[in-house]
């Protein structure tokens, strides 16, 4: 059965999985994905994940689709985002407010809705002050464009930033950040959780099995060859994942996993869960056999004997694949923050 756990400080429920579609309408078809969707509602679920980024609007455009289809939107936590590079013209991308409006438009024309709950800042940047960032997004809150601002891949020091701007500006404040954090990356435990914990701001959890490769399926000859990294694993973004340290971490969670008789999958989620700090894991899914893999994980109580043996396999606050919190120095400019 489906938990669900508020939403920082918000009052939200937000189920304790959200279906993420970053590969609808491009790897996954509409019509699949509209079965994902119904079956995932089905289920519980009733966060739904997307931007304007992925497949370039093809996953909004399949996700409206799908909310078409089963009629389902109002009970929905619906978000999408904004930042990345969506066109050749220097101004689509970023975050200024001219972007910002023209692209919420955008997301609202393909999803077919008239609002989204949570509109996400894809990723940091300096190149624009966040106040001028906060003020285009709280007008959105005010023209009922958007209900909640969050933010994706800020480093804690940024989400305090954005927090001292809005109190300073009486802006909407940034209810939520959405975090890469899993087994192979622990590092947001240093600084960014407990500051979310200490403030009241939700967190939302993205790749939470590294793209697959927690699964063990990479270390098993007999698995499925259509995978995310198998045409992909020379690439760089691949190749991090496959060294001897990470290998080291996957075989410890495929032990761990059968001495439970879960999935690993399951056991990788399940251990998300059991960080307080978590608001809700964002899962992705090829098929209705990974959904449902993946959903078992919901009602998995880990003990405090199998946490601590993971804990032995991944350290505390270390990363053995870093995922892209390091992004958010690599355009620093700090002369533009004396507003
Ligand atoms: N905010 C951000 O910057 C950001 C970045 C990335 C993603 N996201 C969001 O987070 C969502 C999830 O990200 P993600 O897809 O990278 O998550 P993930 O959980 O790390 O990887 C999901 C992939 O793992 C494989 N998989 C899942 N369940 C499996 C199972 N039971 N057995 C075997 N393989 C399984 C599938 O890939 P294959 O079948 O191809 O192996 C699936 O597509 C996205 O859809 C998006 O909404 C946000």
């Amino acid at each position: 059965m489906m938990k669900y756990r508020p939403l920082g400080r918000t009052g939200v429920q937000v189920s304790a999985v959200t279906l993420g579609s970053m590969l609808f309408g491009t790897t996954t078809s509409s019509d699949e994905a509209a079965n994902l969707v119904d079956q995932a509602l089905d289920s519980g679920v009733n966060c739904l994940d997307t931007a304007n980024v992925y497949g370039m609007g093809e996953s909004e455009q399949a996700l409206g689709e799908a909310l078409r289809r089963n009629g389902r939107r109002d009970r929905l936590v619906l978000a999408s985002k904004f930042h990345a590079r969506v066109g050749d013209d220097p101004n689509d991308e970023g975050s200024s407010r001219r972007h910002i409006i023209q692209q919420v438009e955008l997301s609202l024309r393909r999803l077919g809705v008239d609002h989204l709950d949570v509109y996400y800042v894809h990723r940091p940047t300096t190149l624009v002050p966040i106040d001028e960032t906060l003020r285009a997004l709280d007008d959105l809150v005010s023209t009922g464009k958007i209900r909640y601002v969050g933010t994706s891949g800020f480093a804690a020091w940024q989400l305090m930033e954005s927090l001292w701007a809005s109190k300073e500006h009486q802006l909407a404040r940034t209810v939520v950040e959405q975090t890469a954090y899993s087994l192979l990356d622990r590092r947001v435990e240093r600084e960014l959780l407990p500051m979310a914990q200490t403030y009241g701001l939700g967190i939302t959890v993205w790749s939470p099995l590294a793209g697959g490769v927690l699964t063990g399926k990479y270390r098993d000859p007999s698995a499925p060859q259509q995978t995310r990294f198998a045409d992909d694993k020379d690439s760089d973004w691949a190749s991090k994942h496959f060294t001897t340290a990470a290998d080291d971490v996957v075989d410890g969670v495929v032990r761990i996993a059968k001495d439970r008789g879960c999935t690993p999958a399951q056991l990788c989620l399940a251990w998300l869960l059991a960080q307080p700090a978590v608001s809700s894991v964002v899962i992705g899914a090829r098929d209705s056999d990974q959904l449902t893999d993946q959903l078992g994980a919901v009602t998995l109580e880990l003990s405090a004997d199998e946490l601590a043996a993971l804990d032995r396999i991944s350290p505390p606050g270390r990363a053995v694949v870093p995922y892209f919190l390091d992004d958010s120095f690599a355009d620093l400019r700090p002369h533009l923050h004396r507003w």
